[in-house]
C-alpha cells in the first residue's frame, strides 16, 4: 500500500491570490491534484452556484450548513481516495475558510463551525495551510479588477476585516499547521516562499 498522500490547503481573503498561487505551485508540482472549494465535483459545484448567487437570499446557519455540505460530499468523493492511493492534494479553500467565514465574518461562532465541519469531514485536518495574508482594501482592490462581484464578495468592509483577524488567530493558534504569507508581494516571490514550504511538508 503506497504512503498516504498530503493535504495542503490554500486560504485567505478574496483577491488576496490564491487560485494564481494554486496555478503556479503546479508548474512547479505537477503531480499535485489541485481541486477548488466550494466545487471540485458535480454535487459540491451544484451547491457553489447556491451559496454565489447574489439572487439568492441565504441565511447564515444555511450558509454554513451548504459549505460543510459541499466540502462532506468532496472529501468523500475526491480527497480521501487521492489520498490512500498516495496522491498529494491542494485545495484552493478548506474548512478554515468557514472557520473565518461563517464563524467570524456571519457571527456564527469558530468553535460551532469547527464542529460542523469535524462533522462534514470525519476529522480531517490538511498537512499545511498556506495563509495569504493581505489587507483587505488591496484584496478588494485586486477582486474589483476581476468581474462583478458574488454574493459574498458584495459583504462591507467590517465583514472582511472580522474575516482577516480570525484568520491571524487560526495561523497563530497552529502555527505548526500555517505557513503565513506575504501576499502582497509580487507573484513570483509568493509562489517561491510557498514553493519551499510545500516542498518541506512533501518531504518524507
Ligand atoms: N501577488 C500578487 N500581486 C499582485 N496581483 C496579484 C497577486 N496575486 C494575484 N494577483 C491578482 O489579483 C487578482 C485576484 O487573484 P486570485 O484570483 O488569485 O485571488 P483569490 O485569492 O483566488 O481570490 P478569490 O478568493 O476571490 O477566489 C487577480 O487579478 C490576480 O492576477
Ligand atoms: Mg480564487
Amino acid at each position: 500500500m503506497p504512503a498516504a498522500g498530503k493535504l495542503i490547503t490554500l486560504e485567505g481573503l478574496d483577491g488576496s491570490g490564491k487560485t494564481t498561487l494554486a496555478a503556479g505551485l503546479l508548474t512547479v508540482f505537477p503531480a499535485l491534484t489541485l481541486l477548488r472549494e466550494p466545487g471540485g465535483v458535480g454535487l459540491a459545484e451544484r451547491v457553489r452556484a447556491l451559496v454565489t448567487d447574489p439572487a439568492l437570499d441565504v441565511d447564515p446557519r444555511a450558509e454554513a450548513l451548504l459549505y460543510a455540505a459541499a466540502r462532506a460530499q468532496l472529501v468523500a468523493e475526491r480527497v480521501r481516495p487521492l489520498l490512500a492511493g498516495g496522491h498529494d492534494v491542494l485545495l484552493d479553500r478548506f474548512a478554515d475558510s468557514s472557520l473565518a467565514y461563517q464563524g467570524a465574518g456571519r457571527g456564527l461562532g469558530v468553535e460551532a463551525i469547527r464542529a460542523i465541519n469535524a462533522f462534514a469531514t470525519g476529522g480531517l485536518v490538511p498537512d499545511k495551510t498556506l495563509l495569504l495574508r493581505v489587507d483587505p482594501v488591496t484584496g478588494r482592490s485586486r477582486q474589483s479588477a476581476r468581474g462583478a462581484p458574488d454574493r459574498l464578495e458584495r459583504e462591507g468592509d467590517a465583514f472582511f476585516a472580522s474575516v482577516g483577524a480570525a484568520y491571524d488567530a487560526l495561523a497563530a493558534a497552529e502555527p505548526g499547521r500555517f505557513v503565513v504569507l506575504d501576499a502582497a508581494a509580487d507573484p513570483e516571490a509568493v509562489l517561491a516562499e510557498a514553493s519551499e514550504a510545500v516542498a518541506a511538508s512533501l518531504a518524507p
